[in-house]
């Protein structure tokens, strides 16, 4: 397996691209399967987890044509989706193990078709992530779901029905997935309490560019008018906010300077004002953001993840890190997911002081110094964390498990080069 080495110390300073948002394209290429026109999506990122989707809609039929672009000065990928009839309706288990937002397939097929079947995925190295919420909400539109063999057996005579939805909790994939069955069910859906990330803004747009009549975006109250048909549609994704916010991360650690290209200070407002709470300069320019560090003394600062636009759970094994090696302490609260700590080991083995309460919440006080080690994260975010502190840790680090960054993060190694950072990557095959 793959691994990237860091040598730790350098101040990083240049522009970074920010790539397209993963966690937008990858309902967007899903909503393809609504339509038998061709849906073309650009500002693509080139990851494993979008491979990964375009394989499981070539396993139901969908004709894929991929493309190098590029758009707003970076690299990118174009890529067409076409399914002119599914010749499968089942997302198997091999697919959906590799992927847990392959259960994205779930509203677009049941829509269409009046049938899907989804391995029923398990639970992650974050915790359970059930998917109750999604199933609740389809079976209230009138859709039969049974458990069997490990699968989700979904199905509807004729077209979902358009009903009143009040999710129980706040969901990003339940919102997602409900928002893509809505659009061609009979009559009006109307969605409470639903997930405002801009992600789904993304997708409601993409929605109503195929025909779909969607109101209320952007907002906890989303209004589906149920159409027949949808058509075909050209789509950019959005900037990558995690991204983003992980590369304002790795200037402030390093108390360097980098112009993230592309980022939308909209999607980013709570980390902002915690980089700015801690000590760090940040500049907003209509196309870009600067995060400057340098020759700040940064201060520990509390963070507490919620829904947007609240802290964004997705981001906090970054800050988490950044708080390492800021001065006093700080505490890190996780509300989401129930067990997203994985990183803190890790980080303790290069000489972090950091104390875990329960699953909720763990306090660091800063240290002058990490030092390089080994080490592995057990997900996506969490390994960026390990990058992070490798960047000013003293010595080599090496983290292990690079597939899990390779699901994510676009080009790492050659972005965070390209400021400065000593990093490689070490091929299975090569060396030690
Ligand atoms: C999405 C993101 C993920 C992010 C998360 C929260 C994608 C591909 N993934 O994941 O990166 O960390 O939003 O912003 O976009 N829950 C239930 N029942 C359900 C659904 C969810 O109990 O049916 C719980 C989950 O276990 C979790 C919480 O609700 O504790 C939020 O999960 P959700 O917003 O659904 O996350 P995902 O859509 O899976």
């Amino acid at each position: 397996m793959d691994r990237i080495k860091i040598r730790g110390g350098k101040v990083l300073e240049g522009k970074i691209y920010v790539s397209g948002a993963k966690n937008a394209a990858l309902p967007l290429i899903c909503a393809s399967l609504l339509t038998d026109e061709t849906i073309t999506l650009t500002n693509m990122p080139a990851l494993s987890d979008i491979r990964a989707m375009n394989a499981l809609l070539e396993q139901l039929g969908t004709q894929i044509d991929e493309f190098d672009d590029f758009v707003d000065n970076h690299a990118a990928k174009t890529y067409s989706y076409r399914t002119k009839e599914a010749t499968s309706l089942v997302a198997p288990y091999d697919y959906v193990r590799k992927m847990r937002a392959s259960y994205y397939v779930l509203g677009p097929l049941l829509a269409r078709y009046g049938k899907c079947e989804l391995s029923l995925p398990g639970g992650c190295a974050i915790g359970a992530r059930p998917m109750d919420i999604h199933l609740a909400a389809l079976e209230q539109m009138g859709a039969k779901i049974e458990i069997k063999n490990g699968y989700i057996l979904a199905n509807v005579d004729g077209r979902l029905k358009g009903s009143h939805i009040i999710f129980p909790g706040v969901s990003v994939g339940a919102t997602c997935n409900i928002l893509m069955a809505a659009v061609l069910a009979e009559g009006e859906t109307v969605l409470e309490n639903a997930a405002k990330e801009p992600e789904i803004g993304d997708l409601a747009n993409l929605l109503n560019a195929m025909g779909a009549k969607i109101e209320g975006i952007g907002t906890a109250v989303l209004r589906i008018e149920g159409v027949e048909k949808l058509h075909g549609a050209k789509h950019k994704v959005i900037a990558d906010r995690i991204e983003a916010g992980s590369y304002a991360v790795a200037a402030a650690i390093t108390r360097g300077k980098i112009e993230l290209v592309n980022a939308q200070a909209k999607t980013l407002r709570r980390p902002l004002q915690v980089l700015k709470d801690m000590g760090v300069n940040v500049e907003e320019t209509e196309t870009s953001l600067i995060i400057d560090a340098k020759g700040c003394e940064l201060v520990g600062k509390d963070i507490m993840t919620e829904p947007f636009p609240g802290f964004p759970t997705d981001l906090q094994a970054q800050f988490l890190a950044l708080m390492l090696t800021a001065k006093g302490a700080a505490m890190v609260t996780e509300t989401i997911f129930e067990n997203r700590f994985m990183h803190v080991p890790e980080l303790l083995r290069m000489g972090a002081n950091i104390n875990v309460h329960g699953h909720a919440s763990a306090i660091v006080r800063g240290v002058k110094n990490l030092s390089g080690a080994q080490v592995m994260a057990t997900d996506l975010r969490a390994s960026f964390a390990l990058v992070l502190a490798g960047l000013v840790a003293e010595g080599e680090t090496v983290v292990n498990r690079v597939y899990h960054l390779d699901r994510g993060y676009e080009r790492l190694e050659e972005k965070l080069r390209s400021v400065g950072a000593d990093i490689e990557r070490v091929k299975d095959n090569e060396e030690e």
